[in-house]
């Protein structure tokens, strides 16, 4: 047995983890301060101080108040709130009706769409607004949709947001009476999913936020996966993307099932 010390640079232990630290600072700092902030460049990340906040989970707005949340895309460039609407008048309307004879042949005579595309009778026209709106600046993709968008002024999409509210919304098929699915009626905290009914009620009142009831199923259906799968990327805040993010293919079914047959 030596004698030797610890604290020597002769121990090749002590050396050696020496070494190993200063290894493990050295790729550390880069994955942290060149690496991880690269891919994230895209928050415009303003200083070492900022970095260092961020890395600690101190929310953005606490530490940099110049950053320029403009530069990020947007998933709407519609601003949705209770003003964006001025209350129907019979004017508009009627300017509205005129309009929606382009729409007739998919959207039916009124609004009651007879072969699957989405219905707008009764829809609030906050809501049918803003999807225009969406279509017309390609924040929601729609191959169909999107041509016939491009005479349209801002007015246009008013009045025939305008005439769809006024139209009522008729029933093609008897609503069933069955139990009101878990996730309508509370969702799910534990996976963070929002109560649906929480926005898609006629009498909550959401601003922009659709009626569901008595849509086309395959149209719900299609519309929560696109939702879920970031093919939709409309919904301001993502809210909807929040709600069906942990969705599984089953639920979603029952969802699109549930909402067709109200
Ligand atoms: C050729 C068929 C067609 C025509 C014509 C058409 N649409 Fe559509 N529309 C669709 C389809 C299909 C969708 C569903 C979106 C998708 O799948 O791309 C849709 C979606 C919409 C939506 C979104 C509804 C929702 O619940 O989110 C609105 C609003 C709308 N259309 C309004 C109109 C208006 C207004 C016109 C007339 C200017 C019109 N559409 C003409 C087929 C059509
Ligand atoms: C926080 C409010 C909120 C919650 C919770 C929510 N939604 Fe939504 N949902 C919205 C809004 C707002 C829109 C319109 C998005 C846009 O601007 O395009 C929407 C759109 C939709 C659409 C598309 C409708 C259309 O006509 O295109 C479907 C389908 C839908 N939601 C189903 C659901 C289901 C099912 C749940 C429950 C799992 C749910 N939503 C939970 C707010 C919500």
């Amino acid at each position: 047995m030596t004698d030797k010390k610890v604290f020597s640079l002769k121990n090749r232990w002590f050396t050696g983890s020496v070494l190993a630290v200063a290894g493990i600072a050295l790729v550390a700092g880069f994955i942290g301060f060149v690496l991880v902030p690269r891919a994230h460049a895209r928050d415009a990340m303003l200083s070492l101080w900022e970095s260092i906040c961020r890395a600690a989970g101190a929310p953005g707005e606490y530490f940099s108040p110049g950053l320029d949340i403009g530069a990020a895309p947007r998933s709407s460039n519609v601003i949705v709130n209770a003003q964006m609407m001025a209350p129907a008048d019979s004017a508009s309307i009627g300017r509205g009706a005129t309009l929606a004879m382009r729409c007739t042949m998919c959207h039916g005579a009124r609004g009651m769409s007879p072969a699957g595309s989405p219905h707008l009778a009764g829809q609030p026209s906050a809501a049918t607004y803003k999807q225009l709106r969406d279509f017309k600046s390609g924040h929601r993709p729609s191959a169909i949709m999107r041509p016939l968008m491009d005479e349209l002024t801002d007015q246009d999409m008013r009045d025939l947001a305008a005439y769809y509210a006024y139209l009522p919304r008729e029933r093609l098929s008897d609503p069933v009476d069955h139990d009101t699915p878990r996730l309508v009626r509370n969702g799910d905290p534990m996976r963070n999913v929002g109560a649906c009914a929480s926005c898609h009620t006629v009498e909550v009142r959401k601003p922009a936020s659709p009626w569901l009831d008595g849509l086309p199923e395959s149209y719900l259906h299609q519309q929560l996966l696109d939702f879920r799968d970031g093919r939709r990327h409309n919904d301001v805040n993502a809210q909807m993307r929040n709600a069906v993010r942990h969705l599984t293919d089953e639920e979603v079914a029952e969802l699109a099932k549930y909402y067709a047959s109200r």
